[in-house]
């Protein structure tokens, strides 16, 4: 029987129980989180992503050490925390995932199209983005949450970051704010962070990329997006998309400021 159809006076008696069994469960899952905390499978995916930025690939048969990150060639700490930016070269603000797109077309030869290939890892098919990112994160550990806004292109993705956040549409009417926009939210069992708010912006972007327990996979915070454009009933988002940059901008700088400590792990 639905809870919604139960009868007023029921439901009053019953809801002390609800809310007793709602806050033992997260008890436990917070429990449960200290315990994974441990050691984090993400370390595999770390180890891997390490080896791809140095292995000879494409066309071109070169790595991705000369890939700039915003730091300059090679640079790999401390780079997602600032990021997304923009670039001279490419004329674009881009995210961790579109820079790798545009270092593996410039460097290694590759079409967009092949860089792009299997973004995020499935049951035994791991993906070298995936991996990519969880070493790269990695490397920023630790450092405030710092993205750049001093360029006009900058700021404007921030601008449309915020646009696309608070935009209702689809079978449901939802926006981002519909479910990340008030405290103390949740869906099922899941806390939903309120993103307008610093204090959980930074707690959530400071957490991915993750290592997800329920997935076995460490997934990006472009998956994140992904996962939450299908929550939402919205076109499904495309990978790297200027949309996708735009909200991490946008989720990036509400979080300012906060500590970054990813890859972390996560039900
Ligand atoms: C229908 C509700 C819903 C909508 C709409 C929605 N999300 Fe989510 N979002 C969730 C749920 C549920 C989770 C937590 C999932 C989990 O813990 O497994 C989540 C998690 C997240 C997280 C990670 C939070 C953390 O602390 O790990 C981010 C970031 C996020 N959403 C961003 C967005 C953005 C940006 C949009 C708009 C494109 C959006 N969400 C739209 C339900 C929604």
């Amino acid at each position: 029987m639905r809870i919604d159809r139960l009868p007023a006076m029921m439901l009053a008696a019953l809801l002390p129980c609800f809310v007793a069994a709602q806050q033992d469960t997260q008890k436990e899952i917070e429990r449960y989180r200290q315990l994974l905390q441990d050691g984090n499978p993400s370390e595999l995916f770390e180890a891997r992503g390490a080896e791809h930025w140095k292995a000879k690939r494409g066309p071109k048969n070169t790595s991705l050490e000369q890939c700039d990150l915003g730091l300059g060639a090679g640079v790999v700490k401390g780079a997602y925390v600032r990021l997304p930016r923009y670039f001279a070269d490419s004329d674009k603000v881009e995210d961790l995932e579109s820079r790798l797109v545009t270092c593996m077309v410039a460097l290694q030869g590759l079409t967009p199209e092949e860089a792009k290939r299997r973004p995020y890892s499935g049951p035994g098919q791991p993906s070298m983005m995936a991996d990519l990112v969880a070493w790269i994160a990695s490397e920023s550990r630790g450092m405030k949450i710092a993205p750049p806004q001093s360029h006009p292109k900058e700021r404007l993705a921030y601008q449309t970051g915020e646009k696309i956040f608070f935009y209702r549409a689809g079978t449901h009417d939802f926006a981002c704010a519909t479910c990340h926009g008030e405290d103390n939210k949740r869906i099922r069992l899941q806390d939903l962070p309120n993103l307008t708010n610093a204090g959980d912006a930074q707690r959530a972007f400071g957490s991915w990329p993750a290592y997800r327990v329920s997935q076995g996979e460490v997934r990006s915070m472009q998956w994140r997006l992904y996962d939450c454009f299908r929550q939402q009933r919205f076109p499904e988002m495309q990978f790297t998309s200027d949309a996708s940059v735009a909200l991490t901008m946008f989720l990036a700088k509400r979080a300012e400021g906060g500590t970054f400590d990813a890859p972390a792990i996560k039900r």
